[in-house]
C-alpha cells in the first residue's frame, strides 16, 4: 500500500484554475445527476471543526476531508483531504487549504461563467483573506478581468492580495476601496468573501446589471448579502440541504419572506437544464457554502496526476 501525500506546492504546480473550474464543472454536474452519495457536513464546536465526505459512485472512489477553522490564524482553515478508491490500495492525502482554495475559487467561476454577462469584466472583492486570490483568479479565468477593486476591514490585507495577484493580472486596473458602496458600485461582478454576520451593502447601491457571488457565509449566525437583493436576483445556490443548514443569508430570507425555497436553483440543476436559469441582464446570485463534491473533484484531478493506473 502507498501513500502519496501532497504539500500545498504540489498541489499548487500540478492544477491550474482552469482545470479546476472545469473539474468542479463536471463535479456539479455529477451532483445533479445523483452520483454522489453524500452527507451533510458534521459540524463540531459551532464551526471550528468540519467533517466533509463524498462518495462518487460509478468511480467506486470517495473523499474525506477534515478542517480546523479559526480566524485569529493566517490561514483560517487547516486540514486534511484524504482520497481513496475501492479498488486500490494506494490512497492520496493532500493539504486541504490549497484544495479548499482551488474548490471554492472553482465553484464561483463556474457560477460566474453560467450568470455573468458574457463582456463582464470589472470584479469587486470584498474580503482579501486566503480564499481571495482563488476567488479573483477563478472570475479571471472565465471573464478576463479590465478593472479589480479590492475591499477588506484591514486595508493591509486588500494591498497584500493587490501585491500578490499584481504578477497575474498585468494591463488591469487594479484599486484598493475603503467605501463598500462606492466599491460595487459600477461592478459587474462582486465576490464576497468575508467573515461578516451582517449585511456588507444595500442593494441599492448594485449596479442594474451585476452578478454577485458570496462565500462567506457557512453559519446561520453569518450574512453578507441583504434580503432585498435575494429577492430581486435570479439565487443559484451549490446544494439546497447544504444552504439551508448553513447559509446565514438563505435562512434570514427564508424567514423574512424574501425568498421562497422554489426561488433557490442549484448548481448542477442549471447546468443541466435546457434552460439558463436567468436571461440576459438583471441580477444574479451565487450563494456557496462549500460542499463536498467539490473536494472530490480536486482530489480526483489530483489522484489522476499523482497515482499511476494501475492494472488490477
Ligand atoms: N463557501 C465556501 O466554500 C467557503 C470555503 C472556504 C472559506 N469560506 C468562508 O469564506 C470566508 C473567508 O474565508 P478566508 O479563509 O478567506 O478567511 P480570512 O479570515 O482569511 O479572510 C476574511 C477577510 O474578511 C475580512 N472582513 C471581515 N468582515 C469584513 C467586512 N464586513 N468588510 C470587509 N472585510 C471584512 C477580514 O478582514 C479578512 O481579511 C470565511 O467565512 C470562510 O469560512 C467559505
Amino acid at each position: 500500500m502507498k501513500t502519496i501525500t501532497l504539500s500545498a506546492e504540489d498541489i499548487r504546480e500540478a492544477v491550474t484554475m482552469a482545470e479546476a473550474i472545469d473539474a468542479v464543472r463536471r463535479g456539479f454536474i455529477d451532483l445533479a445527476r445523483n452520483e454522489f452519495e453524500m452527507p451533510t457536513r458534521t459540524v463540531l464546536r459551532d464551526g471550528q471543526f468540519l467533517v466533509m465526505s463524498a462518495h462518487h459512485q460509478s468511480s467506486a472512489t470517495a473523499m474525506i476531508k477534515t478542517l480546523g477553522v479559526n480566524f485569529d490564524r493566517d490561514p483560517a482553515i487547516a486540514g486534511t483531504v484524504v482520497w481513496s478508491e475501492l479498488g486500490r490500495l494506494d490512497h492520496l492525502v493532500a493539504d486541504a487549504g490549497p484544495v479548499t482554495m482551488l474548490r471554492t475559487g472553482a465553484a464561483v467561476g463556474v457560477a460566474t461563467d453560467l450568470l455573468a454577462v458574457p463582456e463582464a469584466s470589472r470584479l469587486t472583492v470584498i474580503g482579501a483573506g486566503a480564499q481571495a486570490p482563488d476567488q479573483v483568479r477563478a472570475v479571471h479565468s472565465v471573464r478576463p478581468l479590465s478593472r479589480l477593486i479590492v475591499l477588506d476591514a484591514d486595508s493591509r490585507r486588500a494591498q497584500k492580495l493587490i501585491t500578490t495577484l499584481a504578477p497575474e493580472l498585468a494591463g488591469v486596473e487594479l484599486q484598493i476601496a475603503t467605501d463598500t458602496e462606492a466599491a460595487v458600485r459600477e461592478a459587474e461582478i462582486v465576490c464576497c468573501a468575508t467573515t461578516a454576520t451582517s449585511p456588507l451593502f444595500r442593494a441599492s447601491a448594485l449596479p442594474a446589471e451585476v452578478h454577485v457571488n458570496a462565500i462567506g457565509a457557512f453559519r446561520p449566525t453569518m450574512r453578507e448579502l441583504p434580503d432585498d437583493l435575494l429577492s430581486t436576483s435570479t439565487v443559484v445556490i451549490d446544494q439546497l440541504d447544504a444552504i439551508l443548514a448553513e447559509s446565514g443569508e438563505i435562512i434570514h430570507a427564508l424567514d423574512s419572506g424574501a425568498l421562497a425555497k422554489d426561488d433557490l436553483t442549484e448548481l448542477g440543476a442549471a447546468l443541466t437544464s435546457p434552460r439558463p436559469p436567468a436571461g440576459p441582464g438583471g441580477r444574479t446570485v451565487f450563494k456557496t457554502v462549500g460542499v463536498a463534491a467539490q473536494d472530490w473533484a480536486i482530489a480526483q484531478l489530483l489522484a489522476a496526476k499523482f497515482l499511476p493506473v494501475t492494472s488490477s
